[in-house]
């Protein structure tokens, strides 16, 4: 939550900010800011509550577009509402000084009380400004040192936070710090950047340095210095980014979900190249890494929301091929009770972002207590992976809009190849031929269900742009790709949605069908059970009897659902495991067309930021 960018250089910094803030804008919209230190040597500063956009237009006098140094916020509003005082960033001493923050300062009450005291005046209610207010104090009574004042005033918080400072007698100098929350720098020629994820300064620069929790870092056009927070200085870890600018635009797609949504065979062929030997899945950053799967007697996987669904499909899959118990667990639930995990547990986490707070603590907590864990991630630079044992990346390429789409192929593909590797390490799978078989053509089924049901399915969501409730029933992987379905429609169409395992129905769920209640139903390929296909086929007709208007998600050639359903979209036949990466693909476009119907924006929901960096 919260994106946050800095520059120094010979360059103007305000076309460069704002040009990275439009690419963090998924982090939080609430408001945005930007301060410059301007051609004179003065530090200015603008900020509005809103979009970007509305930044941008109270930018037009060009009045800080002169200025090298800058650092710039875009806000998902915590403590305060989205107002023009409470948008970053914050100033202090005599407004030559700017901060501004990703995160929660937990103690900020006691501070703001200690600096009312101090004879201190707040203009807004945020804890940043605390932050920023405690800097000044700091700055002025040890003579002007920026970087020993920020490293004193780090020192006293607790919490979470990204921030980033400069003062305007320090041109050329923007300070930043994490602990638990994100942030990556970029290395320049003759300029230098800071961002909350590399999208910041991709087309600038695709080499990057990833510094860990609790460091400091400094930039100037010439050098980056990173220490702790005691000053010592400690070695960043370089990477490249692995994607270019033009993967992080629109490209001529109405939005940036409709881009994702179509990129998922790519995404998917993404995360399986390199990671399949002849008729075995071999995951080579996993190499000399055996034990994790070996000395073990239990999985866990936690992750939340999108993810944690993606992770229900991969419980299926590790236990039928890895055979060894796995439970899937929300990040936030996690830790806050008292879990039995020890060294004999693996804990897998699953995260685009990387960053998302509630799951970054379920993996420290199962760290201290000896699990080994292992990180399924989209993003470089993330901090999920580097507090984590070891990593599987899923090469997705950037996801903007905020419903994750691609992201959740990719982690199913990447826990499908992690049951096959963890199947043939345990030496559970005998053959693993067929399901190779099946994993290398999933990007070519993706790309029909794409080709064959978009505008069917478009059509369709168009007719029920009224809609006011939608159920989603599935049963074993299909269960999952229910929960995501309705996800998809609650977060970006606003409408009441449920998804359901199709066996839970008569035990309480079957009163919410009256006539015309709009269901859909993931039925299960026949060819796999024609016992589970014949139990779905008969909750459909117990719904259909009541008046439901049933909406079938089926593999090509199952006519057993014809009589019942009022509608029939189809996927290509594919192994048990495998349907879950096409029969999410028709709900995600009926989410995005319903959306579109109803002339809601699908890349920023109300009230939702991508990145969830505070609990
Ligand atoms: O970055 P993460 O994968 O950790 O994010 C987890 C969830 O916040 C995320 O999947 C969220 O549920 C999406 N908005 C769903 O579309």
């Amino acid at each position: 939550m919260c994106g946050i960018v800095g520059y120094v250089g010979p360059r103007p910094s305000q076309d460069i900010l704002l040009a990275g803030l439009a690419r963090l804008e998924y982090r939080g919209y609430d408001s945005a800011g930007v301060a410059v230190i301007d051609g004179e040597g003065a530090l200015g500063m603008r900020k509005k509550a809103g979009k970007l956009a509305a930044l941008r237009d109270s930018l037009s006098d060009a009045a800080l577009a002169d200025g090298t140094t800058g650092i710039g916020h875009t806000r998902w509003a915590t403590h305060g509402g989205p107002t023009d005082e409470n948008a970053h960033p914050h100033l202090a001493d005599d407004d030559k000084l700017a901060l501004i923050h990703n995160g929660i300062i937990e103690n900020f009450s006691a501070l703001r009380d200690e600096l009312l005291a101090d004879g201190v005046t707040f203009r807004s209610e945020t804890d940043t400004e605390v932050a920023a207010a405690l800097l000044g104090r700091e700055y002025r009574s040890n003579g002007g040192d920026l970087q020993g004042a920020f490293r004193a005033v780090v020192n006293r918080l607790e919490g979470a936070f990204t921030l980033l400072a400069m003062h305007q007698d320090h041109p050329g100098l923007v300070v930043g710090a994490r602990r638990n929350s994100p942030l990556v720098i970029g290395l320049g020629e003759g300029e230098n950047f800071l961002g909350s994820d590399v999208a910041a300064f991709v087309e600038h620069t695709r080499k990057a340095l990833a510094i860990g929790q609790d460091q400091i870092v400094a930039i100037t056009p010439e050098a980056v210095t990173v220490t702790d927070f005691a000053g010592s200085p400690v070695e960043a870890e370089p990477f490249d980014v692995s994607w270019d600018a033009a993967a992080a635009e629109k490209g001529g797609w109405s939005s940036f979900m409709a881009k994702e949504v179509a990129e998922q065979p790519e995404a998917v062929a993404n995360t399986l190249r390199g990671r399949i030997q002849g008729d075995q899945v071999v995951i080579p950053e996993l190499d000399g890494l055996d034990d994790l799967f070996l000395g073990i007697n239990r999985i866990i996987i936690t992750a939340c929301g999108t993810a944690a669904y993606s992770a229900l499909v991969g419980k299926y899959a590790i236990e039928q091929w890895a055979r060894v118990p796995v439970d899937v667990e929300l990040a936030h639930e996690f830790r806050y009770r008292d879990p039995v995990i020890g060294d004999d547990t693996l804990v897998v986490s699953i995260s685009q972002s990387g960053e998302t707070m509630d799951t970054l603590m379920a993996v420290k907590y199962a760290r201290e207590r000896g699990a080994r864990t292992l990180s399924i991630c989209n993003t470089q630079g993330a901090t999920i992976p580097r507090e984590s044992d070891a990593v599987v990346y899923t090469h997705a390429g950037p996801e903007v809009a905020v419903a994750s789409t691609k992201a959740f192929s990719a982690q199913i593909t990447a826990l499908l190849l992690l049951a096959l590797h963890a199947g043939r390490v345990r030496g559970s799978m005998t053959d693993a031929s067929v399901d190779v078989a099946e994993l290398s053509a999933l990007p070519e089924k993706i790309a029909q269900v794409l080709e064959t049901e978009n505008d069917h399915v478009s059509q369709l969501a168009g007719w029920m742009a009224d809609t006011r409730s939608v159920l989603f029933l599935g049963r074993h992987v299909g269960y999952p790709i229910a929960l995501e379905g309705a996800l998809k429609l609650k977060e970006i169409s606003y409408i009441h949605a449920e998804g359901f395992a199709a066996g839970e129905l008569k035990h309480g769920p079957i009163a919410l069908i009256e006539p015309g209640q709009p269901v859909f139903v993931l039925v299960p390929s026949p060819r796999h059970s024609a016992l589970v296909h014949s139990k779905v086929v008969s909750n459909i007709q117990e719904i259909r009897a009541r008046g439901a208007r049933v909406i079938v998600v089926a593999e090509e050639g199952d006519a057993a659902v014809l009589p019942f359903a009022d509608e029939v979209i189809r996927i290509p036949l594919a192994g048990p495991m495998f349907e879950p990466l096409l029969a999410v693909v028709p709900l995600q476009i009926f989410a995005m067309a319903l959306a579109t119907a109803k002339g809601l924006d699908v890349d920023q929901p109300r009230n939702l930021a991508k990145s969830v960096t505070v609990e």
